[in-house]
């Protein structure tokens, strides 16, 4: 493809975004940003500092302390210290639909993320970004799956991960955050009037990146 291409991809907690945006990103060449790996990192440093998650004037405050970055191997640098790892424990999970709520750190990532993809072509992944962060992107897809696929997900991830957990704790954490998630006042999950549905419950991950592609590629083409 000649010209930059935008492709952003929304949906609820695990419902394949991150693996299936890596994968169409690698297969085209484009720049992979998750953003949700933006909020579980800030999220990482509000709970070293010792601050309380739910207390949003204190967590608006570290702001100016935080910088991320996101390197094209995975690893999520956040002030100085690589939080790669622990961005996935569940503590991270459990707090960090919290953090996302807040506006003042939605506005700072949300500058971060647009930044990230004004030169470039990319896939983004997230919850806002085809209603928010990047409105005018070339694709828009909204992936979506049974609370139950999506739980059997990403406790299998968890436990290759050596991430300690149990099926029912990844249940109510999924619950949990889409609840929190859709319902916050300030750029919630929703799909965007513009985008695709694609439920990947029945779906394993060669075919949803096949759909992927070929959304794409009617989108915008070759
Ligand atoms: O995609 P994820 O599960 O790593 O995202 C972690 C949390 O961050 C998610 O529960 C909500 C929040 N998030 C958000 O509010 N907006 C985004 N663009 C990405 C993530």
């Amino acid at each position: 493809m000649d010209k930059r291409v935008v492709v952003a991809i929304d949906g609820p907690a695990a419902a394949g975004k991150s693996t299936i945006s890596k994968l169409v990103a690698k297969k085209l060449g484009f720049t992979y940003i998750d953003t949700g790996a933006m909020y579980r990192a800030f999220t990482s440093y509000v709970l070293d500092k010792g601050v309380d998650p739910k207390n949003e004037e204190a967590c608006c405050k570290l702001i100016p302390e935080v910088s991320i970055e996101l390197f094209p191997d995975g690893r999520v640098i956040c002030s100085g210290k690589d939080v790669t790892r622990v961005i996935r424990e569940p503590l991270v999970s459990g707090n960090v639909s919290y953090i996302a709520s807040y506006k003042d750190i939605r506005l700072a990532l949300v500058e971060l993320q647009r930044k990230l993809a004004n030169k470039v072509s990319v896939v983004m992944d997230g919850r806002d970004i085809g209603t928010y962060v990047l409105p005018n992107a070339d694709v828009k897809i909204f992936m979506v799956a049974s609370v139950e696929e999506r739980a059997k997900r990403r406790y299998k991830e968890n436990m290759e991960k050596g991430i300690a957990c149990t099926f029912e704790d990844i249940v109510a954490d999924v619950e949990n955050r889409d609840r929190i998630d859709s319902s916050r006042a300030f750029a919630p999950l929703r799909p965007a009037e513009d985008s695709i549905r694609l439920d990947t419950s029945k779906l394993n991950i060669e075919e949803v990146t096949a759909k992927v592609l070929e959304i794409i590629k009617e989108k915008v083409g070759e």
